[in-house]
């Protein structure tokens, strides 16, 4: 178990785009995913981006489930990682045109949650750690997640849809509360 350090916001590191993975894995990659996942666990938080450790390479790791009080302290539990997925080399197929607004937060964004809009379905292609390829559709809260730890591996954040004042007072902040 190695819990890394997150980056915050603004740190160049998270603004670069992230390489594919090539299969198949490495020990080093394997060992990166692992350390995403109890990075993730011990933030806690709903998703992880490799970029977001200051590894640029097209790694996510989300819990979806994870988001419930329910099942936040129980981690190391048996059966606590109960939604634990790992998405490489993740690409959107298709986007739907209608939206949605939800509120999202982010571990490199600490203490600052904001609306954000997106399409509201998405058709994901990704590659499980074996380099299988995978299909699916997604949508309600896990659409949004996805497309939020994805743009991670484009160099983007969520404060990035906001207004480029809104945007200013909140990397004020970090610079601030984070050097
Ligand atoms: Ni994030």
């Amino acid at each position: 178990m190695a819990v890394r350090e997150i980056l915050i916001h603004p740190d160049d590191r998270l603004r670069e785009v992230a390489k594919p993975v090539t299969f198949p894995l490495s020990d080093g990659v394997k060992t990166i995913i692992e350390d995403m996942a109890d990075t993730m666990y011990d933030a806690p938080g709903v998703g992880l981006a490799a970029p977001q450790i200051g590894v640029s390479l097209q790694i996510a790791v989300t819990d979806t489930q994870w988001r419930s009080e329910e099942v936040r302290h129980l981690p190391d539990e048996p059966g606590g990682r109960r939604d634990l997925k790992v998405w490489i080399n993740p690409e959107f197929i298709w986007k739907s045109d209608n939206t949605e607004t939800c509120e999202e937060g982010c571990l490199s964004v600490p203490e600052t949650y904001a609306d954000v809009t997106r399409p509201a379905a998405v058709k994901l292609r990704w590659y499980d750690m074996e380099g299988e390829a995978h299909e699916a559709d997604f949508e309600g809260f896990q659409a949004v997640a996805l497309q939020h730890e994805f743009d991670h591996l484009l160099g983007k954040l969520f404060i990035d849809y906001l207004s480029p004042l809104k945007r200013k007072m909140i990397t004020k902040k970090m610079k601030k509360l984070y050097k």
